[in-house]
């Protein structure tokens, strides 16, 4: 077993620099199914979701060449089977993008259904399948598999969204670019990943127009040619450390960034009174007094991110008055609160909306991530705690931050894993 070892009340000061995307990464890869020719993907965060991803893409036939630390060439070319069914299938959320990437290649695709942090409730995928079902595909979930089946392949069709959704938006715009005819969705999700998928198919001969905007037009075209492509930097990772300079204080810049994409991050922390400064590809985050309370409501892009509601709410814990927290997008996302408790935040959650009373100090605990965000929400309120904190639980903050002990240690916090004996043999020592 894994556990972080954290000794709060440092602040934080120097540069930290910012992997790429990973909700980016986790569509493009599957994309690369659908390319004929090699895929040379730069920027690919070390991360557990993407390990686990090439594995199952190496699992099914491909070729994943290492280039460098974070660039990979992959080669689906000998791929000629529509099935995805591996055990590794149900460990990541984004192994459903194959349904997309099969289909669009394919007419066909089995796929084990996925897996993903649990937030508590349910993550339905009624959307993926109504614009499958739209374009001409039969959709069956049989025995834990979805089997899709068409006569012939895809065909281009209007989908409304009923509900904005990041992943139907990305499996629809994966099945649409090599459907025949123009696929149309509407209500489409507006995140920087979905750009970005849609930058990467453009840039190996796909023909997709408003990606960004809520209504995104694809052509199909008849084949995908193989490229470069360097991912975006991930806006969560580094809304997470903005938010770790905001808990803890000091002043850090946050490099190889997309200031834009941190607008909705930024304007929040600047009512707290944190100083948030932005440069061309960087951003320069310092506090030195108190932070004060607000009022967060998480939305759709451009929206405050869902995936900075764990980590913001801890900031408040400590910050002046009290703050509400109305988490738009999913169900049950407060399973930290229990943790937070531990190390004496006061909070109370009705539904989907949390009541944060500041308070002058959190004391270390032993905590439990439970899942990636509520992880990285613990971490941040062990760097602004008085004492030691202990953090289990914490493949799961792997799952989407590259070496975040060394980044933060970077500059300056007092973190450190500590390996049990029993932990595969593998990691055998408390490493500082
Ligand atoms: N929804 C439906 N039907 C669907 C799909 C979604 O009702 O067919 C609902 C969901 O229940 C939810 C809302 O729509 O209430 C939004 O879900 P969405 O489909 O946008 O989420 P997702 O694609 O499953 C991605 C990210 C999540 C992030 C959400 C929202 C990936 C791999 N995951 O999930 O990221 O929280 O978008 O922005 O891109 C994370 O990185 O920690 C993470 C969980």
């Amino acid at each position: 077993m894994t556990r972080y070892i954290v000794n709060g009340r440092k602040p934080l000061f120097g540069e930290i620099d910012i992997s790429g995307a990973k909700n980016a990464a986790v569509a493009i890869i599957p994309a690369a199914l659908m390319v004929n020719g090699i895929c040379r993907i730069e920027n690919v965060p070390q991360i557990s979701d993407v390990t686990m991803f090439f594995h199952i893409l190496e699992e099914m036939g491909a070729s994943v060449r290492t280039i460098n630390k974070n660039t990979m060439e992959i080669d689906c070319s000998r791929i000629n089977k529509a099935e995805a069914t591996s055990d590794l299938m149900r460990k990541i959320r984004a192994s459903y993008y194959l349904i997309g990437a099969m289909l669009s290649r394919f007419g066909e695709a089995t796929v084990a259904m996925p897996g993903g942090c649990n937030f508590g409730g349910v993550r339905p995928i009624d959307q993926h399948i109504k614009g499958f079902e739209a374009m001409g595909a039969e959709v069956e979930v049989l025995n834990g598999m979805i089997i899709c089946r068409t006569q012939g392949g895809l065909k281009g069709a209007s989908v409304y969204m009923d509900v904005v959704s990041v992943g139907a938006t990305i499996n629809v715009m994966l099945a649409a670019a090599l459907a025949k005819g123009t696929t149309i969705i509407e209500n489409a999700a507006r995140e920087p990943h979905i750009v970005d998928l849609a930058n990467f198919l453009n840039s190996m001969g796909a023909d997709i127009r408003g990606a960004g905007t809520n209504v995104i037009k694809i052509r199909g075209v008849s084949q995908l040619h193989g490229g470069t492509y360097s991912i975006i930097p991930d806006q969560i990772e580094a809304g997470t450390y903005m938010a770790a300079v905001a808990g803890a204080g000091g002043d850090v810049l946050i490099k190889n960034v997309i200031p834009k994409h941190m607008d909705c991050i930024s304007c929040k922390l600047r009512e707290m009174g944190v100083s948030v400064i932005d440069y061309e590809d960087s951003i320069r985050v310092s506090r030195t007094s108190p932070s004060r309370k607000t009022n967060v409501k998480t939305l759709p892009y451009p929206g405050f991110p869902t995936d900075m509601q764990p980590q913001i709410s801890a900031v408040l814990c400590l910050a002046q008055g009290t703050s509400i927290i109305s988490e738009g997008v999913w169900d049950n996302r407060y399973k930290y609160v229990d943790e937070l408790s531990k190390m004496g935040a006061r909070i109370k959650v009705d539904g989907r909306t949390a009541v944060i009373e500041g308070v002058t100090k959190l004391s270390g605990a032993p905590i439990r991530a439970m899942d990636l965000r509520a992880g990285a929400a613990l971490v941040i309120a062990g760097l602004c705690a008085n004492g030691t904190t202990c953090i289990e639980g914490v493949n799961y903050i792997e799952r989407g931050y590259e070496s975040i002990i060394e980044k933060l240690q970077g500059v300056g916090a007092d973190i450190h894993e500590e390996f049990t004996p029993d932990d595969d043999g593998l990691k055998t020592a408390s490493v500082g």
